[in-house]
């Protein structure tokens, strides 16, 4: 009796899995869709989802936050992932967020397409994050409110200190920005640990705002609100590009870089399309899109068109930046603490 009971209640179970599989349509079941983390400029965020979408078909939510922020949600979404694939954004917290086992392994068939700066990433990962693109950290200056100002041009990171330029210099706040986190750990490989700090002291009393975005400076700087922006440089060109009267700066004593990065959300709800996104991602095709975005990093993918605008990395004087050593959770958290103690808290 009891077998011959159960048979029936099998058959049905499988009956009704299978009308679901049937009858629920693709996107309730998290098929063609995709959320999106995305840290590079809006512009460029909106191109590469209207682009990723038009190839796929797949639907994509995207938000567009600063790279410390990104990891901090990823990081407090972690027992509920509601994000799928993180793109872009400095490659430091995308290295911790894999380091802290928040990111997925992954090897994209296109690994092999890659320059060796963004499959070191992957190496260093374990494959949890890869590099898109690259760029090298720098400021910009408004030329009209210099010339108005009388000052000296700045050419160098020990320019930015001038008591002349009290107020003039916005930068912004490492917690938030992977720019700012960039500059934070440069000025420690560039001058060791103890005069980084002290020259970090000394130029918060030239900053006149801790912003929560990276580019938010150089914005600030095309508009004539303050005179200097640290960013990385690419984001100095864009605003020269748009004819704005900003002089993009590599600083003279040599400066860090980014290595902008990619990662899968460890749970992603909808990891097909996750991984359709980061295949698609490293693609010639896809990094050849953001000249249209006046975007100026350097694409990882070899077969890339480098847009002619995007400052020569191999013209400028690059430290040789420590990213498995600044991109760990406890340096990334010591450095972060040390400065919210000992700078941001000090009177300007
Ligand atoms: O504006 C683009 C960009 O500079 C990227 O190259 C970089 O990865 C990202 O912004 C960093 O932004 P944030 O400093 O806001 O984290």
């Amino acid at each position: 009796m009891r077998r011959k009971s159960s048979f029936p209640k099998a058959m049905l179970l499988a009956t009704c899995a299978l009308t679901t599989l049937v009858l629920v349509p693709a996107a309730a079941r998290g098929e063609g869709n995709l959320t999106l983390y995305c840290s590079p400029q809006i512009e460029w965020c909106q191109l590469v989802i209207a682009e990723f979408t038009k190839a796929t078909g797949i639907k994509v939510a995207m938000t567009r936050k600063s790279s410390g922020e990104t990891f901090a949600q990823i990081k407090a979404e972690a027992s509920n992932p509601k994000g799928d694939v993180w793109w872009g954004g400095t490659g430091d917290p995308h290295l911790q967020a894999a380091e802290e086992g928040l990111t997925l392994e992954y090897r994209s068939p296109r690994l092999g397409e890659l320059q060796a700066w963004a499959t070191n990433q992957a190496k260093a990962s374990n494959y949890r994050t890869v590099g898109v693109y690259a760029g090298a950290l720098g400021f910009g200056y408004n030329t009209e409110l210099v010339a108005k100002k009388k000052l000296p041009e700045p050419k160098c990171w020990k320019d930015l200190i001038r008591p002349d330029l009290k107020g003039e210099v916005q930068v912004a706040d490492p917690n938030s920005s992977g720019t700012s986190y960039t500059m934070l750990a440069t000025m420690v490989q560039l001058l060791g640990e103890a005069e980084a700090f002290e020259y970090l002291k000394k130029l918060h009393r030239n900053v006149n705002q801790y912003t929560k975005s990276g580019s938010s400076p150089i914005k600030a700087a095309a508009q004539g609100e303050t005179t200097v922006g640290i960013v990385f440089m690419h984001d100095a060109v864009t605003m020269a590009v748009r004819g704005a009267p900003i002089k993009v700066v590599a600083p003279c004593e040599g400066t860090g870089y980014e290595v902008g990065s990619m990662s899968i959300i460890k749970g992603a709800r909808n990891l097909e399309s996750a991984k359709r996104f980061y295949d698609w991602a490293l693609t010639a095709a896809a990094q050849s899109l953001g000249a249209k975005a006046e975007a100026y990093q350097v694409p990882s993918n070899k077969g890339a068109a480098t847009p002619p605008q995007a400052p020569k990395l191999g013209e400028i004087k690059l430290i040789d930046y420590d990213f498995a050593k600044y991109g760990t959770s406890a340096e990334r958290k010591r450095l972060l603490e040390k400065w919210g103690k000992e700078v941001k808290s000090l009177p300007q």
